[in-house]
């Protein structure tokens, strides 16, 4: 395990000799993009400005509450609306890769842009070590491109900047808990975001499921841990299937859609086990899915499967 505090002494050091004039943060408000942004702040002032971008694949109030916790950090940053940019990107896609690809480039483009406005060519972004494994290299296979990694065209002018690269999440927990981040004990959110978490084409409709399926998941899950029914889980969410499936509302019979409810433990992300959870936390969870999300959603499964065979995220 690293020493926080060295680390910081270390990597902001080396952010300063990285970095010789101004440079942009990639910073999506999750704790190892958060923990680079305030690194780069504490290196470089006002010379470092952190870009949050509003994808439209966000958790409900995500874009009020990051805002809000960089405003108070102090951190010089940016909220950049570009939904439409990926909605348009994603247009007809549903396969994985895809959309990994397809995300990493209209980030990639974007900040491109906004590098340019600022007058510089680095991007400092988050990348931790699982990220690139899980991204393949020469010797390794690809399991998933995560999108901070895979996407760069080679044509790219932006010379990217990683001080995290080395670290597992354990460690960047506390880096981030060093560093004053009270969200360091958040579960990890994909940079791609609810496109992940909608299997099959991915509509501002079905993000908007997705979202609030999402929503209730962490509602009923963190509330069974306030009150000492489970114990706190590595991640819990939800994904809506691409699936249609026959439910019944009242009298009527309605087709609608299914969501799996994805509740795990791990230490690093690099395995997984399915918890138990206590059944009436699924009971509610799958109730108030169904409610609402009446006639669109109509029924709700929980997935027993560890990693490996399966990964945390369906795609
Ligand atoms: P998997 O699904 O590969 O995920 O078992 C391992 C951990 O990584 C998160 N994850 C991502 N994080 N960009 C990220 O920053 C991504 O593209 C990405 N894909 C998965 C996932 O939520 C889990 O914690």
């Amino acid at each position: 395990m690293i020493d926080p505090a060295t680390f910081c002494g270390d990597a902001e050091e080396k952010l300063r000799a990285e970095v010789p004039g101004r440079a942009i943060v990639a910073a999506s408000g999750g704790i190892d993009s958060t923990t680079v942004a305030l690194l780069a702040e504490r290196a470089l002032g006002e010379r470092a400005r952190s870009i949050f971008v509003d994808t439209g694949l966000l958790r409900a109030h995500e874009v009020d509450k990051v805002s809000a916790f960089f405003r108070e950090s102090g951190l010089h940053f940016e909220v950049l609306s570009a939904s439409d940019r990926f909605f348009a990107a994603l247009d007809g896609v549903s396969e994985p890769e895809e959309k990994r690809r397809r995300i990493g480039e209209t980030f990639i483009r974007l900040f491109e842009a906004e590098a340019e406005r600022f007058g510089t060519d680095r991007l400092i972004q988050g990348t931790i070590a699982p990220d690139w494994i899980e991204s393949g290299g020469s010797l390794r296979d690809t399991i998933k491109t995560h999108h901070n990694v895979g996407g760069i065209p080679e044509d790219s002018r932006l010379v990217l900047v990683e001080p995290l690269r080395d670290l597992y999440k354990d460690e960047v927990r506390a880096v981030a808990r060093f560093l004053g981040i009270p969200s360091a004990e958040r579960q990890p959110f994909p940079g791609p975001g609810l496109a992940v978490r909608v299997n099959g084409p991915v509509t501002p409709d079905r993000v908007r499921r997705a979202r609030v399926a999402n929503a209730i998941v962490e509602e009923e899950v963190e509330r069974a841990v306030a009150t000492g029914e489970m114990k706190r889980p590595w991640q819990y969410f939800a994904v809506l299937l691409p699936v249609r499936t026959v439910g019944v509302t009242g009298d009527n019979r309605v087709y609608g859609e299914a969501v799996s409810v994805r509740i795990v433990d791990s230490l690093d992300a690099m395995t997984a086990v399915a918890m138990d959870v206590p059944r009436p936390v699924l009971s509610r969870i799958a109730e108030r899915i169904t409610r609402e999300l009446t006639q669109e959603v109509v029924r709700v499964l929980y997935d027993v499967t560890d990693k490996p065979p399966a990964t945390i995220e369906w795609e």
